[in-house]
């Protein structure tokens, strides 16, 4: 049977490209109100014609722009959806990029850590309550099978001490996982369902922003080996929408499967760490 999404409001960081744009089509066509956050208007306006054009006539739909490597500008977007929107009943944390040259951003936090961890954990914080008005909540986020091979050093988090830039890209996809194990053991008591998952190796517009070696090797495995963006969307849309998850918490998952994932990810000692450490860096920004 036909998955029926029509009330449900669903908020997508990184709708504007790849993963984000592809898992709003799907949802659109089941009937969802989407959030389409993105940081470009016009192509997130261009996404949000073509979710209309998807969508029943019923539906409503938004776009919020926000570059959400800045704590400042994802409590802001925050706020401003607080004012928008009455509940939500999906929190699809998905925007990311990779740097291949350490980058540092206005806040003088480093990018990768800025935008792949900080945000999901920023943005969730503050739209907590919004999600807690829904009938049967989920965070969804968006993760990598990257995150296998590495472990969290929290003497060089934000690459004081070195910087590689796949290192710290699989660092942030190790912290997505971490973050929703906890997160997940956090909200155990309400009805809110969190997991995390990998997408496969997707053929879109990701490492795009880099040049030189790493950004040319990375064009041509993509066009070699990965899958397109519509059967890179399967596993977020799934657990954006699918009954069968319904009430499922603090898994990993890879084609929509539950995966176990690496024992570092499984660290709770690492993980209550990482929210501690966390929370002192954007202790400016959680209230
Ligand atoms: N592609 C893969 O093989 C793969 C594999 C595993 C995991 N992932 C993860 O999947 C997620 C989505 O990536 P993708 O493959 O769909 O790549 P993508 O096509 O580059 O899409 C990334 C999205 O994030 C947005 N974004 C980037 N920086 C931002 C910022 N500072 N503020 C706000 N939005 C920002 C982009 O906006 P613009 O359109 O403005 O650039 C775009 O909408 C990421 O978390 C990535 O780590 C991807």
């Amino acid at each position: 049977m036909a998955i029926d999404l029509k009330n449900k409001t669903i908020l997508i960081t990184g709708a504007s490209d790849g993963i984000g744009k592809n898992t709003a089509f799907k949802l659109a066509t089941m009937g969802a109100n989407l959030i389409l956050v993105g940081r470009n208007e016009e192509k997130t306006r261009k996404v949000l014609e073509q979710v209309k054009s998807l969508s029943i006539s019923t539906s409503t739909h938004m776009v919020f722009l926000s570059d959400l490597s800045l704590s400042s500008q994802v409590k802001k977007l925050a706020e401003e959806i607080k004012k928008n929107t009455k509940k939500i009943d999906v929190l699809f944390n998905n925007a990311g990029a990779f740097f291949q040259e350490k980058s540092i951003t206005s806040e003088g936090l480093e990018s990768t850590f800025a935008l792949n961890h900080l945000n999901y954990f920023l943005l969730t914080h503050h739209l907590l309550d919004l999600l807690l008005k829904a009938e049967s909540p989920r965070i969804v986020n968006t993760a990598s099978q990257a995150h296998v091979g590495v472990d969290i050093d929290f003497d060089n988090l934000q690459g004081e001490k070195n910087y590689n830039g796949w290192k710290a890209y699989q660092m942030s996809k190790l912290e997505n996982i971490l973050f929703s194990y906890e997160l997940a053991e956090r909200l155990k008591n309400s009805n809110i369902t969190v997991n995390s998952f990998h997408p496969g190796f997707v053929d879109t517009n990701f490492g795009e922003n880099n040049g030189g070696f790493f950004g040319n090797i990375l064009k041509v495995a993509k066009k070699l080996i990965a899958i397109n963006e519509d059967k890179g969307s399967e596993t977020s849309t799934y657990l954006c929408s699918s009954p069968e998850v319904e009430g499922v918490s603090g898994k990993y998952f890879d084609k929509c499967k539950v995966k176990t994932s690496s024992a570092q990810s499984r660290n709770v000692e690492t993980r209550k760490k990482l929210w501690m450490v966390t929370e002192e860096i954007l202790k400016k920004y959680l209230s």
